[in-house]
Order: C-alpha cells, then structure tokens, then sequence
C-alpha cells in the first residue's frame, strides 16, 4: 500500500454538509500522522431555526443544493485536484435517512467515476476520533490508553472505552434523550431559539447552578446508562409552577444554570467512574455538546484530580464536520481496514458504534 495518501472526506448526517481534505502518513508504526489541508463545513442553521429543529426533507434539499460546491471549495482550498485524491471517505451512519443518502450517493458517484476505494465512516467514530486530532500543545500517542471517552451529541450520549486505536467498546449510552436533545428541548420551554444547546450554555452563564435542585437521573445506578427525559420533564413541572413572564431573565438564568449543572454533574461522575473501574490514563470529550465550557472546565478539573490526560476535542471539530470523518478513516486505514467495493457502501441511519 501506498503510505502517503490523502482522503476527501464528506459529511451530510444531519444538517451541516462537511467537506474536508487530509494528508496521511501510514508509514508510521504506532501512530498515523495527519495533516487536514481543508475542511469546509455549510450550516443549515438559518434554514431550520424557522422550524425550531431540523425538518429532514429540508435538510437532505439543502445537501443536495451544497455537497458540490463544498466539496468543490475543500478541494480547492487543498490545492489538490479530485484525481489526485487517493480515498474517498463518507459518513454511512448513524443520522438522518435522507441527508446520509446524499452524502453517500454523492461519494459512490465519485468513486465510481475516479475509481478510487470508498470508505464508510460512522459518524459516532467520526466524534471519538476527533478528540485525537493532534495540535502542538496537545500531542497525542498510543500512551493515552485505556482511554474513556465521553461522546455527547444532539443525538447520541455514550461512554466507550478504547483499549487502543482500533479497539473499543461502547459501555453506557442514553436509555432516551441524549445530552443535546434534552438542552435543545429545554431552550424551547424557555423559547430561547434554536440550535438550544449554545443559547442554554450562555445564559447558564448569568444563572446560579444551585437555584433549583433538578434531578441527577441514574446518577446512583451501577451502570454507565444515561436518561435525560425525566430532567427536561422536571425543567418543564418548574416552569408551570414558575411561569415565564416578560421579566423572567434571572429566572431563565437560573434554570438553564441549574438544568446545566445537573447534566455536566451525571456525565462527569460517570465518566470519571469508568476512569477508576478501568483504569483510564485518559478522558476524550467529543459531540456537540462537548462545546459547552461547565462540562469542558468540570471534566478537566476531575482530571487533573484522578492525575488522567484530559483530550477534548477541538472547538472546531466539536460540531458536525467532515474533518472528523475524514479522521476516524485514516485510523481505519492505519488499522488494517481494506475498502470494499463502493457498492457495498450503504447509508444505515441506525449504524452502531
Ligand atoms: O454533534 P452535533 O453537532 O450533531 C449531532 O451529531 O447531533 O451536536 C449538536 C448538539 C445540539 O443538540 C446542540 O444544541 C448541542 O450539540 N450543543 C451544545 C452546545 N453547543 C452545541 N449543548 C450544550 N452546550 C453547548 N455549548
Ligand atoms: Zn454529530
């Protein structure tokens, strides 16, 4: 195999159409080393803010209208030409039927004009990957395993325990809402627009974490499960027995600080929790939500206390982007995957970890 290579990779499992671009070293023994040229990511956000959420029709019209002229633009910010690619990388799954399909439609096109090998990527490993992105302040080697990492995206909660770069295991995952649905469902009974997630976290900001004591859910159970719906149900019995009225700042502060608090307080202690049972050297957080600072800053300083590496992922990789995918592909390749025929390649909006 050729060991310097480069991937474009895509994206389209929801409503961001990603494009990016990475230089690969395979050569390297223990660590493959990479370089991303481009990533370009088109937000749908205007588009589904008038709907409060994202409206799958919509979204996958819009992939359709965006995957050229992003993937046309991550080419040309990589100065490299679409012959020169070596691989083709795309999320199959998990997300939303209708925008996989572009996406991967897009890709087996292309790799069946240039004949080039497809991979499919799943998204959630697109995340856990991300946290491994290397930068000069944080360098990262086969020496941060076991490593436990925290995944929280709008659609997805989970813990998984990476043995190694190619070997790991989900432990606990949401029994409902995941972390970034209950703040987005949360930003809608406080009428805060959409995406909820970033407007919840800012006003958390001027609230009081200690104003209203929601509950922690399974934060006393022996797993590594999640449940988020009974919290916004809490948040929602708060709020009719509190009405929201034109002067309710502080107490839309304190709500989405208290809301907050009870989520970044379960997800670190049970992450943590997983550091001792497996004797983690370090903690990776990744997703969407994995933006917000109260987990980011919390999830640090638990640690620097357990004396683990902490590896968040880059703010910028921390939202959907094809960078990502274009990331857990060149792990994939360093581990031994072979591309099947583009054929075999299928979006599967239910893909497991
Ligand atoms: O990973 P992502 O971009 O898409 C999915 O794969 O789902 O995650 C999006 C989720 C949304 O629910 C959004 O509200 C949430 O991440 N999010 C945040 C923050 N920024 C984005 N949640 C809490 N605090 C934030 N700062
Ligand atoms: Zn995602």
């Amino acid at each position: 195999m050729n060991k310097g290579i480069n991937i474009l990779a895509i994206e389209t499992s929801c409503d961001e159409t990603a494009a990016a671009v990475l230089s690969v070293n395979l050569s390297r023994e223990k660590w493959p080393q990479i370089t991303t040229l481009s990533s370009v990511v088109k937000s749908q956000i205007a588009l589904h803010s008038k709907m409060g959420g994202v409206v799958p029709e919509t979204a996958a019209r819009a992939h359709i209208k965006n995957i050229r002229p992003v993937v046309e633009k991550a080419l040309k910010d990589s100065s490299y030409k679409l012959e020169a690619i070596s691989y083709i990388a795309v999320t199959a799954g998990p997300g939303l039927m209708p925008s996989l399909l572009v996406g991967v439609e897009f890709a087996k096109g292309l790799a069946l004009a240039l004949n080039k090998p497809l991979i499919p990527v799943n998204h959630m490993a697109g995340h856990l990957y991300s946290a491994f992105s290397q930068s000069a302040d944080q360098p990262i080697s086969e020496k941060v395993f076991p490593n436990i990492a925290l995944i929280v995206s709008g659609g997805h909660t989970m813990i998984v325990v990476m043995e190694n770069k190619k070997k790991y295991k989900v432990i606990g995952q949401t029994v409902d809402d995941a972390a970034g649905e209950a703040f987005d469902k949360v930003a809608k009974l406080l009428k805060l627009p959409y995406p909820g997630g970033p407007e919840v976290s800012k006003l958390a900001e001027q609230g009081n974490p200690n104003a209203i004591a929601f509950p922690r859910p399974m934060l006393t159970h022996k797993n590594y499960n999640f449940s988020f719906s009974g919290l916004k149900t809490a948040v929602l019995y708060y709020l009719r027995d509190n009405p929201l009225t034109a002067k309710s700042y502080k107490l839309k502060a304190d709500v989405c600080a208290s809301f907050q608090a009870a989520v970044v307080d379960v997800l670190v202690q049970k992450t943590m929790r997983a550091v001792k049972e497996y004797k983690a050297k370090s903690v990776s957080l990744s997703g969407g939500v994995s933006a917000n600072r109260s987990l980011r800053e919390m999830l640090k300083v638990n640690c620097q206390l357990s004396k683990v590496k902490f590896l968040p992922s880059p703010l910028s990789l921390s939202g959907d982007n094809a960078e990502m995918i274009g990331l857990a592909a060149s792990f994939m390749l360093h581990n031994g995957f072979k591309p099947k025929n583009f054929k075999q390649v299928k979006a599967d909006s239910n893909l497991e970890l």
